[in-house]
């Protein structure tokens, strides 16, 4: 037999082979792979020849081919270890399968009940269906928190109800019946609700995956934004994500008992329209059986037609921006709550905008479920005072130069400028220039209250829009209004209305809008105009301003951005 090589410098304990070529490079390691029967032979280095190893080195290596040994045994066991581990589970599993619950005819019959109806039912015995939204399995018992939609409810499973096939393998997610009785719990103790239920029947309706598929490898904070956004069915079933569609359902009935409290009457205008209300740009067009159309920008060339019919109107409908914007505040469909009121001024819109948002916050902290939800998920928040601030279009350009917030320079063609370096270049706002995102929420976020910002320059806003009595400087300024809120910034866009016919005309003129497809809409002017204004709301930064939530992605149910439209 040939001797086994170490190089102690060259040499490798994991590629080595012992030969001269692939060297080891400690003679304990060699020890222990070839035996003390084996003659070896070591080297420094390649400047040092082969040698026999002293007395002292073989000494020092036996001891370590002794713990290499210790430890291959110890890893050997483990592995036995657990194969008879896998192999008992598996015969419990076996076992498992044999025990079969019965509900017990015996007890009290249990009332079927929605977690949010349990209270009442304390002591009581009750049957819920719902989902295993936590499983913790200590000492023979398995606690779970059951989730129905309505609520969180405790649930403990004891005995033989944790012994069966089902109980070994529940996971996350499954959905489940839960039958027993229900008891509050001890006092220093908390669960949701104050109750438990103390389960003497259960059954599995849907399991759920382990292993890979496991609904918490899936879904977790740390996974991508895209797959998060891919798997918002599943997202949705979190406690956050949850809570905030539910606030929202309490927010829009919130604004729709602020309307009835006015007389506001709700309507529901079609999505699929032939007519544009917020310029060409972001339409999304479509072929309607051969003829052009949209998906509706905005419901309020339709709520103006109410006025004379149904007085004072509103709704909540799907509006539709063609905006290749990534922005944390833009979707390419969101929903918007629009109003439209006759026979009222300028101010008067901002104060019924005030009043209806105040309103409508005040319903939400009233009512203790929503106002829960709010402290869960915006523990700071507090509701705005009246009456809101209110800065001129002009004034709020004076504001950002005198607080050095600077716009990106643009050219001719309205391209970014950008230096050598490829920096932006940055200039002061001056009157007529469009107050972007990023300044706007600079602007809100230093003021920190909600900001009526008025009386933008005609250039930069709708056709439809009435102008403000002219002034001495070249530009015109329009009876508008975008509500600003901290972190989200525009929340609302409003106007008065054109009501006069010929100044509507000249609007369309001046905007290339072919007047034929608006028949309807300039008739509002030919069989008695009134003086009239309305507003939109986009529902998810309202709600976002809300919830504190850092974007309307989150405050949508499956929220479509450029390129997103799944699931
Ligand atoms: O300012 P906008 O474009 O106004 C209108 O559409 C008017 N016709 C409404 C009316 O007077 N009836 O949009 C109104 C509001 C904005 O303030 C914003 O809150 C929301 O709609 N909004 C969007 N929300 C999410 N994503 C988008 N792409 C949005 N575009 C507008």
């Amino acid at each position: 037999m040939s001797a086994i090589h170490i190089d102690e410098t060259a040499g490798s304990d994991t590629t080595g082979r012992g030969t001269a070529e692939q060297p080891y490079q400690s003679l304990g390691v060699a020890l222990f792979t070839h035996g003390a029967s084996a003659s070896f032979l070591t080297r420094k280095d390649s400047s040092g020849t082969y040698e026999e190893p002293t007395q002292s080195s073989v000494k020092k290596a036996k001891k370590t081919a002794e713990g290499l040994e210790k430890k291959r045994k110890k890893a050997d066991e483990l592995e036995r270890a657990e194969a008879e581990e896998k192999e008992k589970r598996q015969q419990v599993l076996e076992q498992s399968r044999k025990i079969v619950l019965v509900e017990d005819e015996s007890l009290p019959k249990a009332s079927k009940a929605k977690i949010v109806h349990l209270e009442p039912l304390r002591s009581q015995r009750v049957r819920v269906f719902g989902w295993v939204h936590r499983l913790r399995v200590q000492k023979g018992l398995i606690f779970i928190v059951l989730r129905d939609g309505t609520g969180y409810l405790q649930a403990l499973l004891s005995g033989t109800s944790t012994q069966t096939y089902e109980a070994l393998t529940l996971s996350l997610e499954s959905s489940v019946e839960l039958v027993g009785t229900l008891q509050a719990v001890p006092e220093g103790k908390t669960a949701p609700g104050g109750h438990e239920l103390i389960v003497d029947f259960w059954r599995l309706i849907g399991g759920s995956p382990g292993g890979d598929d496991a609904f918490s490898t899936k879904v977790n904070e740390h996974s991508d934004p895209s797959v998060q956004a891919d798997l918002r069915h599943l997202v949705l079933r979190g406690e956050t994500a949850s809570s905030v569609l539910r606030l929202r359902a309490a927010m829009l009935s919130a604004f729709r008992q602020s309307y009835a409290t006015h007389n506001i009457l709700e309507v529901t205008p079609p999505c699929l329209v032939q007519t544009q209300v917020e310029g060409g740009a972001t339409l999304f067009k479509l072929d309607y059986y051969g003829q052009p159309a949209f998906l509706t920008q905005s419901s309020q060339l339709y709520l103006e037609t109410c006025l004379p019919s149904l007085g004072d109107v509103f709704c909540v409908q799907e509006s539709f921006r063609a905006e290749n914007s990534h922005t944390r505040r833009h979707l390419s469909e969101y929903t918007h709550l629009e109003a439209e009121l006759a026979f009222i001024d300028f101010n008067e819109l901002m104060h019924h905008l005030e009043t209806i948002i105040c309103e409508t916050v005040d319903i939400l902290l009233a009512n203790p479920a929503s106002a829960a939800l709010i402290k869960q998920l915006n523990p700071t928040f507090e509701p705005p005072s009246r009456p809101f601030m209110r800065m001129s279009y002009e004034d709020a350009i004076t504001w950002l130069t005198e607080h050095q917030i600077q716009r990106p320079e643009e050219d001719a063609e309205g391209n970014v400028i950008k230096d050598a370096e490829g920096k932006v270049k940055m200039v002061d706002h001056a009157v007529g220039d469009d107050i972007a995102e990023a300044a706007e929420r600079q602007m809100t976020d230093i003021i920190g209250k909600p900001i009526f910002l008025y009386g933008f320059p005609a250039e930069l806003k709708a056709f439809y829009m009435k102008k403000m009595p002219a002034k001495d400087g070249k530009l015109t300024f329009t009876e508008s209004c975008d509500l600003l809120m901290p972190n989200v910034g525009e929340i609302v866009g409003g106007s008065m209305r054109i009501d006069d016919m010929d100044e509507l005309m000249a609007a369309y003129k001046r905007e290339g809008i072919p007047t034929e497809p608006y028949y309807w809409f300039t008739d509002q002017r030919k069989y008695g105009t009134c003086q009239h204004g309305g507003y939109g709301l986009g529902v998810e930064r309202f709600l976002a301003w809300l919830a504190n939530r850092y974007t309307v992605r989150d405050c949508s149910l499956y929220p479509r951005w450029p390129g997103r439209a799944t699931p």
